[in-house]
């Protein structure tokens, strides 16, 4: 199976700083969402009974219906930054039990799509103790970034992009004994189908939030209220609005835009998107605006310089820069500078800056991942570490499962002992096609040993001592015995007189291990 590189979002910024609401935040995230179609989107309001409309953004809201954690509200709900999420940041979940809790995503569009995924997390002080948590969020068997708070009263905001190689996707919070995880709000939106959206005319389209930025000194603000038709613009990253129609530009010809940033991580690589759209109107059509953009120009131990020259903008017309920073690099600062040629000072709409996760371990083989799920539904099996990928990552797989190394990994042993099993054996067990070993012994199953079992090829071992089980034995099951390669065992099993009479016409003998 591919392995495919995961995107996450370290900052999306308009440049301008218009839309700073709070007095004293330097970056305030923006979130405009109406005539958007939100059938495909997830939105789960962690913490709360009842699923609902949000009256505001007329966008449905889940509860989030899963087994463990507590619920939680915060008494002082007041997030001025997060103003069209204030309700849904109010409640949250906890997970004071488990080291990996997980919820379980499953996208109507399915696997091999792209989405953005995206948490939020309002600790606001909900258990008393003034001490927020950090932990660890994965998507399926990747972790992609952990959850630190400076600030207790801040609302932390975590967003990626992801290529989900499964028909679920699990958001996982794990628990790296530094606080109890919680989350606030989650959300999934299909990404890169346009089509899926109609009469998009305002808002973004990806339930983006778009961080204002403080101008620096040698920059202005620029905006404009000509109208601008998105339709025509055909703009693949669907920039709202608000981002086109406001910009900074440096304040002289000779001064740059210059953007600060702080990714000393060196191992990841980076990609950068300038999104340019140059709405001033030029007093005479000659003049030009021509920019060279310097990452990492100056600054402290940083010595590459990686310089895109001769960026020419036009009136009107949307330009996105996407530039890659490869590993071993950082990124420290980016300057914008207009160059000798150009008429107009440099200028910048907006920018996303993305680390990019290799996704090195591969989530369980699609088959045994619906298997294993219907076996936990229809057996109504509640553990804590059943929760997430079957398989992964290592120190993460589920009790009583053992996989192989493949990618993806199988499911080569099931032992589910002892678990109160009652019902039927289901058939979902013969779609676990590289079983060796299934232990079913001590529970309370009912009915036939089914046919379908000897379908597992690779069965080594059965076990089904202890249960109510009755016969007679398929067949193909015995002739598998018989040949040594499988040991079936049904030892003490209540076993029904047709069955026992069964085996011992067969020449078997029910209360030792056959073979
Ligand atoms: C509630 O939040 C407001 C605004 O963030 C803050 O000024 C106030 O001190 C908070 N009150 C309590 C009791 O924490
Ligand atoms: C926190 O304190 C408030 C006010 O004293 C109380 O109502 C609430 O139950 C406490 N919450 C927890 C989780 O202890
Ligand atoms: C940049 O980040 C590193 C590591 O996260 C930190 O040690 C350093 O103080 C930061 N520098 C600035 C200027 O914020
Ligand atoms: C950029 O423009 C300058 C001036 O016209 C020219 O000398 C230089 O070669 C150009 N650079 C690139 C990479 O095209
Ligand atoms: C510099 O940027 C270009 C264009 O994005 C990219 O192809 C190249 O890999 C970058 N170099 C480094 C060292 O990051
Ligand atoms: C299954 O688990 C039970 C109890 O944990 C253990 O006694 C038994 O040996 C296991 N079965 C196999 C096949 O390993
Ligand atoms: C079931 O049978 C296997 C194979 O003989 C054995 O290893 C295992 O311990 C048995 N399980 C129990 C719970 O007796
Ligand atoms: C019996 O074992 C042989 C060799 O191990 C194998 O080729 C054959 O398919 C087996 N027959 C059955 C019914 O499992």
């Amino acid at each position: 199976m591919e392995r495919a590189l995961q995107w996450i979002v370290v900052v999306a910024i308009c440049a301008s700083s218009t839309l700073i609401r709070a007095a004293g935040i330097a970056e305030t995230p923006h979130r405009k969402l109406s005539n958007v179609d939100y059938s495909d989107v997830i939105s789960i309001d962690c913490g709360v009974k009842e699923g609902y409309i949000d009256l505001l953004t007329r966008i449905q809201y889940q509860d989030d219906d899963i087994e463990f954690g507590e619920i939680h509200t915060i008494s002082n709900n007041s997030f001025e930054t997060q103003p069209q999420i204030n309700k849904q940041l109010t409640s949250l979940r906890s997970f004071q039990e488990g080291k990996r809790n997980c919820y379980s995503l499953k996208p109507k569009q399915g696997k091999n799509k792209r989405y953005i995924v995206r948490g939020y997390f309002a600790y606001g002080n909900y258990d008393n103790k003034s001490m927020p948590p950090t932990f660890d969020l994965y998507i399926d068997v990747t972790v992609f970034t952990f959850i630190r708070f400076s600030v207790a009263s801040n609302t932390r905001r975590v967003e990626a992009i992801y290529t989900s190689l499964t028909d679920t996707i699990d958001f996982c919070l794990v628990n790296i004994e530094q606080g109890v995880p919680f989350i606030s709000l989650l959300e999934l939106w299909p990404l890169g189908s346009a089509s899926v959206y109609q009469d998009l005319y305002m808002d973004d389209e990806y339930g983006r939030s778009w961080l204002a930025r403080a101008l620096t000194r040698n920059e202005k603000e620029m905006n404009t209220v000509l109208g601008i038709d998105l339709d025509t613009l055909n703009d693949p990253y669907k920039l709202p609005t608000e981002v086109l129609n406001t910009a900074v530009s440096a304040l002289r010809l000779s001064d740059s835009v210059n953007i600060w940033r702080n990714y000393t991580d060196k191992s990841f690589e980076y990609k950068v998107y300038l999104h340019f759209f140059d709405f001033e109107e030029r007093v005479d059509s000659s003049e030009k605006r021509i920019m060279n953009v310097l990452i990492n120009g100056f600054g402290e131990g940083v010595q590459d310089i990686n310089v895109t020259e001769n960026v020419s903008l036009s009136y009107k017309k949307l330009l996105t820069l996407q530039l890659t920073v490869e590993q071993g690099m950082g990124i420290n600062n980016i300057f914008i500078k207009a160059t000798p040629d150009s008429h107009l000072p440099a200028m910048l709409n907006a920018y996303e800056i993305y680390r990019l996760i290799p996704q090195s371990v591969s989530p369980t083989h699609q088959d045994d991942v619906d298997a294993i799920k219907r076996i936990k539904d229809i057996y109504k099996i509640s553990r804590m570490k059943w929760q997430g990928d079957p398989c992964g990552p290592t120190g993460f797989t589920w009790d009583g499962l053992t996989c192989n190394a493949r990618n993806p990994p199988r499911i080569i042993s099931l032992n589910l002992s002892s678990s109160k099993l009652s019902g039927n054996i289901d058939v979902s067990f013969s779609n676990l096609a590289n079983l060796e070993i299934l232990d079913l012994s001590n529970n309370q199953l009912v009915g036939e040993v089914p046919e379908f079992l000897a379908k597992l090829s690779q069965l080594k071992i059965l076990n089904l001592s202890r249960n109510s089980l009755t016969g007679p034995i398929p067949d193909a099951l015995i002739a598998k015995s018989k040949n040594n390669s499988l040991q079936l065992r049904f030892a003490h099993s209540t076993l029904s007189y047709n069955f026992v009479t069964r085996l011992i016409n067969k020449g078997l003998n029910p209360f030792l291990s056959l073979s």
